[in-house]
């Protein structure tokens, strides 16, 4: 999308001949580390080039007007800002909403209404955060309109705050964060339990990151996402009766072989191996890419997959025939689905000369066990959100 073309569609939606000033959040991948966040484990994401613009200008009243040239059939949005609470009639506007409340409720001052318009090109629903990404360019919205002084942690914990407490899905800080602290060509290890993280250069020498949507609906992910936190819980739960721990990701593999017996429940132990194993896995993985192997990398993204296949189930039929289809395919060195799961999207790690020939074979083999197909994204690792000053 080109600034002018925002810059149009802001002034004929809203009816308002006034420039607006534009922003941009990123959506994400994650290389490796799934759900591992919400159990105090580390994960490996990055910002992607595929993202959600925003054009907004302040109001002289106290009116609130969304648009998302995404949801055209919706209209405008409006409320007051005197009403920021939840309503199921706002559908996709109680994510902005849902920012400007909490940014209200923590004492951040927001004097006047606004016009904003939302251009998203990340599919909504494909596990690449269309909703943290959106969440996040509301904060910059705000930020920049309310000259606020706003730490960009405590954004992003705003931000996870609107999903936890606003929208009702008990996820964990890695969109937020990876949106909030995007660098160009790095991704971020972060330690979700201390918050500490580093960048590492992602470099793939002949190899590109390919984004694969399984365009398999995510049906009923928020509820299925909150009960594999709740089981989780149980297993450190049963675990703290003997251990001093405080998550899952203190524990080495060593130590969960040593004290899984104390997890009364079989499935709660397959979920919390999973948890365990993918922590000590993206430690690993991001010593390999530091040390240039990206086979042995590729070879961590694969078990990974098999885990969250085989204990976590969250993968279904679709990412695991991605999956498998990738890991045969010459010039594949890896490939995992990507995000909480359900549906959504994969990544494959694909040599250069084998992209085409890698799509046309999945696209084949996929539309035939389906019946419909997968799309592809070629992404770059891009900044985090910001307000763009430079022409674009
Ligand atoms: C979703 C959540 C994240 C994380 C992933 C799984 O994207 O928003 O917090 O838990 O699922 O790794």
């Amino acid at each position: 999308m080109k600034q002018t073309e925002l810059s149009q569609a802001f002034k004929d939606f809203f009816q308002n001949d006034e420039n607006p000033r534009f922003f941009f959040a990123p959506g994400r991948i994650n290389l490796i580390g799934e759900h591992t966040d919400y159990n105090g484990g580390h994960v490996f994401p990055a910002a992607i080039s595929f993202g959600t613009y925003a054009a907004a200008r302040k109001r002289p009243d106290q009116k609130l007007r969304f648009y998302s040239m995404n949801f055209q059939e919706k209209g405008i949005i409006e409320c007051e800002l005197a009403d920021l609470s939840f309503s199921s009639e706002h559908d996709w506007a109680n994510f902005p909403k849902g920012m400007i409340h909490h940014f209200v409720k923590n004492g951040f001052s927001i004097s006047h209404g606004m016009d904003i318009l939302f251009y998203g090109n990340i599919p909504n629903g494909a596990g690449l955060s269309s909703s943290a990404s959106i969440e996040m360019v509301t904060g910059v919205v705000l930020e920049s309109l309310f000259d606020l002084e706003i730490d960009r942690l405590r954004m992003i914990q705003l931000g996870q705050d609107v999903e936890n407490q606003y929208i009702g899905v008990n996820s964990g800080i890695m969109d937020q964060f990876a949106i909030g602290k995007g660098k160009k060509d790095f991704a971020i290890l972060l330690d979700c339990q201390t918050l500490a993280y580093s960048y590492a250069p992602v470099e793939l020498v002949d190899h590109e990151i390919v984004i694969i949507n399984s365009n398999k609906q995510r049906t009923l992910a928020g509820s299925k996402y909150n009960e594999r936190r709740a089981q989780c819980e149980e297993a450190l739960s049963d675990l703290r009766n003997e251990l001093h721990v405080n998550s899952l990701g203190e524990l080495t593999g060593e130590n969960f072989e040593q004290f899984k017996h104390l997890i009364k429940n079989d499935t709660n132990r397959k979920r919390a191996k999973h948890a365990v194993y993918e922590n000590e896995r993206t430690l690993l993985a991001l010593k390999e890419l530091e040390q240039g192997n990206i086979e042995a990398f590729g070879q961590l993204m694969n078990a990974s997959h098999i885990s969250l296949r085989d204990d976590y189930a969250v993968t279904g039929a679709e990412l695991d025939h991605i999956a498998a289809m990738a890991w045969r395919h010459p010039g594949v060195v890896g490939a995992r689905m990507t995000g909480a799961g359900f549906g959504g999207c994969a990544i494959a790690i694909v040599h250069r000369a084998q992209i085409e020939s890698f799509k046309e074979n999945l696209i084949d083999s996929y539309t035939k066990e389906f019946g419909f197909s997968p799309s592809f994204y070629e992404a770059k690792i891009s900044d985090g959100a910001k307000e763009l000053t430079e022409e674009f």
